[in-house]
């Protein structure tokens, strides 16, 4: 018996269609992932079956009856919840309060006084799950993406939920903290709860899943038994396109001996005596655990960190950065891994967003409407933003586009040095490649590029060399020849 059963689910936003009389089950006990590319109508869905988006037409089946999910109480109650591909935390609350925001512990029957300790110790018991150390006395605004990743899913998992459903919830964790994740997930599913997950990383399919749920264009593309489907055919029903993935990059080539960027003896908060060099047409990768102060030396390198010790020095000149002005005005630019936060400006559209950096390096303060559709329209083309035109809201946008519009406002911006954490977050195996074959391009072009992703799958394949971080130092370097999962995976693990 299905637990849940949706039938002929439509809904449209601004008189557009986004979802097309969709068809969807799961059963007790059931991991379905959900897949599809960019804009397929995943989140939609799961928006739906979390009460969010009320006007839809259609019919919800829960445990047999016919259900109404209007507002997001309704679907908790029947023991539905989701984890949002945008975490959704309340940012000035900690841990231990967002993991119980609305389902409070109370001391007694009398619901008079909270059980914080209780709470707390239960959150604990919940986080040591990803061997992780979290601080729970801080807001999650203070705390860094995987931590704020891993509380979005152990919010969820405190629930008593019979079903859960997981918008990318994997994409900011490591390795070893998606392992745990499975781990959990597969222990709830034996217990008889069912689980929609999705995701772009479709080895995790066949990890975890029992069935796969494609969705294309917001129209059904299929379901499949994991076990009767492979990787090849899962693109295929998901692009439509069996061509698609066979792309492979463009020979790699190190253009020049010429540093770009060096920097030396870099110490701040985090980082030690760091040391390194990114020449013309390189692509450096940076692989680390979170924590092992990956992501700040792009920090310290964009002017965002207050640097105690050490140089930068950009095409043999020793640059001072204040601020993430300095660093543009430089021609530095970074991509940063949280893009609701640091990255886009939500309530602006595709336009605005896309030009922001450029204004701002040229100090510009005028430029004509005629001149940003212009542009916006180059990358809408060139990365394939799925979208209704340059004046869209990136709010409304799925994020997987959200994400390409973060790239491309760096690719218009012209930088010389291009910083970027986790540049591929929430893209599809389609769009990653042509991603991948942009970077490159990029690079070809002089650019300097440093990457740093907790997926080392894409490290290798992007990387001309890699070094690897752990306790804010470096631990080795590799050319692209000698480097290889194991190797980068012991430095990582063993020295953190
Ligand atoms: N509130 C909204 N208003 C207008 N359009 C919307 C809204 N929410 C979603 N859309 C549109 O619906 C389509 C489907 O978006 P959705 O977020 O469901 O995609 P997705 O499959 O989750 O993609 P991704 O893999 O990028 O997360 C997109 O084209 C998006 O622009
Ligand atoms: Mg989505």
């Amino acid at each position: 018996m299905a637990l849940l059963e949706v039938k002929n689910l439509s809904i449209s936003f601004s008189g557009i269609k986004i979802l097309h009389d969709i068809n969807f089950s799961v059963n007790e006990g059931e991991i379905n992932c959900l897949c599809g590319e960019n804009g397929a109508g995943k989140s939609t869905l799961v928006k739906v079956l979390s009460g969010i988006y009320s006007d839809y037409t259609g019919e919800i089946y829960f445990q047999d009856q016919k259900v109404s999910l209007l507002m997001p109480t309704d679907s908790v109650k029947k023991g539905i919840f989701a984890v949002q591909q945008h975490r959704d935390l309340a940012p000035s609350l900690n841990a231990v309060e967002n993991m119980f925001l609305s389902n409070e512990i109370y001391v007694g029957k009398s619901k008079q006084r909270l059980d914080f300790k209780k709470m707390r110790a239960l959150a604990q018991e919940y986080i040591n799950k990803f061997n992780i150390d979290i601080n729970l006395d801080v807001p999650v605004r203070d705390l860094k993406v995987s931590e704020q990743g891993i509380i979005a899913i152990c919010k969820a998992l405190v629930r008593d939920c019979k079903l859960l459903l997981i918008d990318e919830a994997s994409a900011p964790l490591d390795d070893e903290e998606r392992r745990a994740l499975y781990a959990s997930l597969q222990n709830l599913a034996k217990e008889g709860t069912a689980i929609v997950y999705i995701t772009h990383h479709l080895d995790e399919i066949f990890k975890i899943g029992n069935t796969v749920t494609v969705l294309r264009d917001g129209r059904n593309a299929g379901k499949f038994l994991v076990s009767e489907i492979d990787k090849p055919k899962l693109i295929a029903a998901m692009t439509g396109d069996v061509k698609l993935y066979s792309r492979s990059l463009e020979q790699k080539k190190v253009l020049s001996d010429e540093n770009v960027l060096e920097v030396k003896n870099l110490t701040v908060k985090g980082l030690n005596n760091i040391s390194l060099s990114v020449k013309r047409g390189e692509i450096l990768g940076i692989a680390g655990l979170e924590g092992s102060g990956k992501n700040l030396i792009a920090l310290s390198c964009f002017g965002y960190n207050k640097i105690q010790d050490g140089e930068i020095i950009l095409k043999n000149k020793k640059i001072h950065l204040k601020s993430p002005i300095d660093a543009i005005r430089n021609n530095i630019g970074l991509v940063p891994d949280n893009r609701k936060e640091a990255g886009l400006v939500f309530s602006k559209d595709i336009s605005d967003n896309i030009i922001i950096t450029y204004l701002n390096k040229y100090n510009q303060q005028l430029i004509s409407t005629a001149e940003t559709t212009k542009i916006a329209r180059n990358y809408i083309n060139k990365v394939r933003i799925k979208c209704v035109g340059p004046s869209q809201l990136v709010e409304y946008l799925s994020g997987g586009n959200q994400q390409k519009v973060l790239v491309s406002k760096w690719l218009q911006s012209n930088v010389d040095v291009l910083f970027m954490n986790e540049p591929t977050e929430g893209i599809d195996v389609a769009a990653r490649a042509d991603l991948y074959q942009i970077f490159r391009e990029l690079a070809q072009e002089g650019k300097a590029i440093i990457i740093t992703t907790s997926d080392i799958d894409e490290l290798l394949e992007l990387s001309d060399r890699i070094i690897t971080m752990a306790s804010g130092e470096i631990v080795n370097e590799y050319s692209i020849e000698q480097a290889d999962k194991q190797v980068i995976l012991a430095d990582i693990l063993i020295s953190a």
